[in-house]
């Protein structure tokens, strides 16, 4: 992937670049994470500075928790621009290893292509590091084996993954209202992550398309599956409780003909372990948004069903339907009594839609102000009636980042844990499976996978 002359440049120092020397300007970081103490923040690494990288980099130049050591890329123009988004003139290396080799860092967020997470998780867990890797955790079947050994090798060490959704509180309510039995017996998903577009990145150097359209092509990516599914696979798993058992599903390269080999549409039936069933939609030429309740989002949302409600969601907006004939008995009967307990509803919910509203943002408190309680029921009375639509508190990206350091520092346990990344990454592997072999794929099949045993290629009679 690096060109020639990117990976023989290996340790790149920041002062090269003419910024100050990265121990002059710790102390000055640490006089704006209020003055803490180096050992009250977490020193991290962080690896892989591009797309994504960026975005992450700039949730982490807010954070007091952590303080940026070193950045790796292979490519000069991200490591550089790296370095100036996070701020603290963090050292700049070319070489992974050379960053992980450091003794000041604790924890290492790793964001760069699918192919290569594996190889670095690994190096990092080996080095003593505390991992975050970007989704979807691993590439293959062999991945998901060695990284359960690894984990269960370094039992100390935390591994979280980058499914950003499990930390937002439109999600969380969600889960809790499920919990309560609002939706009664949830036995269907639908979910979507429509774009139009060619989803391409622009090439100036020819040579240098693989590495910088690395989701294009198999050898280094999981496709549409792996870059957006993954985020609702993992949704499906969460809110039925469990993993999948089989997918089926049909994709094929039909509208953009450009030489990519993944596939441009995918369409995907899972199955879970009492029937319940998510069905899957990517495409890539129209990216109308079909959900009614999630009016102002665009491309990407959830229909979350049951026997007595329905939820729409997306990041930032969720919508709660009752069933009108919902039973009257069992955990959905007896729901009623606790629907204010995860979310803030009213008995106008009773038969249209009405939205989910993130606790904090409206849930007034003793200790609030007089003014804070105006201000919350004031927006509690906008939004019921469809004038205000609810934001997230805090993009979820920014708490998952910041989750994971608290986790380094307190001992935490991330709720996107290695489980949720392995399980999330079987569903891609699977699912890209059952498409090229045009078969239903059982959830089993992964343990004898990747182990020496050959993989079935029954096709679909
Ligand atoms: N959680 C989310 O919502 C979300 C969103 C977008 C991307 N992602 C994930 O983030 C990851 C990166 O995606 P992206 O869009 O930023 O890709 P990208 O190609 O824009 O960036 C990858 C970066 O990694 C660098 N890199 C490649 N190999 C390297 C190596 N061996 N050592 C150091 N640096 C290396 C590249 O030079 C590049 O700067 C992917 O796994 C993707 O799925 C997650």
């Amino acid at each position: 992937m690096p060109t020639t002359s990117e990976v023989n440049r290996r340790h790149f120092m920041a002062t090269a670049m003419g910024l100050a020397a990265a121990a002059a300007t710790l102390p000055k970081l640490r006089a704006q994470n209020g003055g803490k103490s180096a050992n009250s923040t977490v020193g991290y690494g962080f690896i892989g500075a591009g797309s994504r990288g960026q975005q992450l980099l700039q949730h982490l130049s807010r954070t007091e928790v952590g303080r940026p050591i070193a950045l790796c890329d292979i490519y000069s123009e991200n490591l550089k621009k790296g370095i100036k988004t996070v701020g603290g003139n963090p050292e700049g290396y070319y070489d992974y290893k050379e960053l992980l080799a450091r003794k000041d860092i604790d924890a290492v967020y790793i964001a760069v292509p699918l192919f290569t997470h594996f190889e670095i998780t690994k190096a990092a867990l080996e080095a003593g590091k505390h991992v975050f890797c970007e989704k979807s955790l691993v590439f293959t079947p062999e991945e998901v084996h060695q990284l359960r050994a690894l984990a269960a090798k370094y039992p100390n060490q935390i591994i979280q993954v980058g499914l950003q959704r499990r930390y937002s509180e439109f999600y969380q309510v969600a889960r809790q209202m499920i919990d309560k039995g609002m939706l009664g017996r949830v036995t269907h998903m639908q979910a979507q992550w429509h774009r139009n577009g060619d989803w391409r990145r622009p090439v100036k150097d020819k040579t240098l398309e693989e590495q910088i359209n690395w989701r294009m092509y198999r050898k280094y990516s999981g496709g549409l599956v792996a870059e957006l599914a993954s985020h609702q696979i993992d949704i499906a798993e969460w809110m039925f409780g469990y993993p999948p058992v089989s997918v089926m599903g049909v994709g094929g390269i039909d509208y953009w003909k450009d030489g990519r080999d993944i596939y441009d549409n995918i369409q995907l039936i899972y199955t879970y372990p009492k029937g319940e069933k998510l069905m899957y939609s990517s495409i890539t030429n129209n990216a109308h948004m079909p959900y009614s309740g999630l009016q102002g989002i665009r491309e990407v949302g959830e229909v979350i069903m049951g026997d007595a409600g329905t939820i729409q969601i997306s990041l930032g907006k969720g919508m709660w339907y009752r069933e009108p004939d919902a039973p009257k008995v069992g955990k959905a009967g007896a729901a009623k009594e606790n629907w204010t307990a995860g979310a803030t509803v009213t008995e106008a919910a009773l038969t249209k839609g009405f939205p989910i509203l993130p606790g904090q943002d409206v849930d007034t408190r003793d200790s609030d102000s007089f003014i804070a309680k105006e201000v919350k029921f004031a927006k509690r009375w906008l939004y019921n009636k469809g004038i205000l639509v609810p934001e997230e508190v805090r993009d979820p990206v920014g708490i998952e980042l910041e989750d994971f350091l608290l986790c380094v520092r307190d001992g935490k346990k991330p709720k996107a844990n290695l489980d949720v990344g392995l399980n999330d990454s079987i569903g891609v592997i699977l699912a890209n499976l059952a498409m090229d072999q045009e078969r239903k794929v059982k959830f089993s099949e992964i343990e004898t996978m990747g182990k020496g045993e050959k993989t079935p290629a029954k096709k679909r009679g």
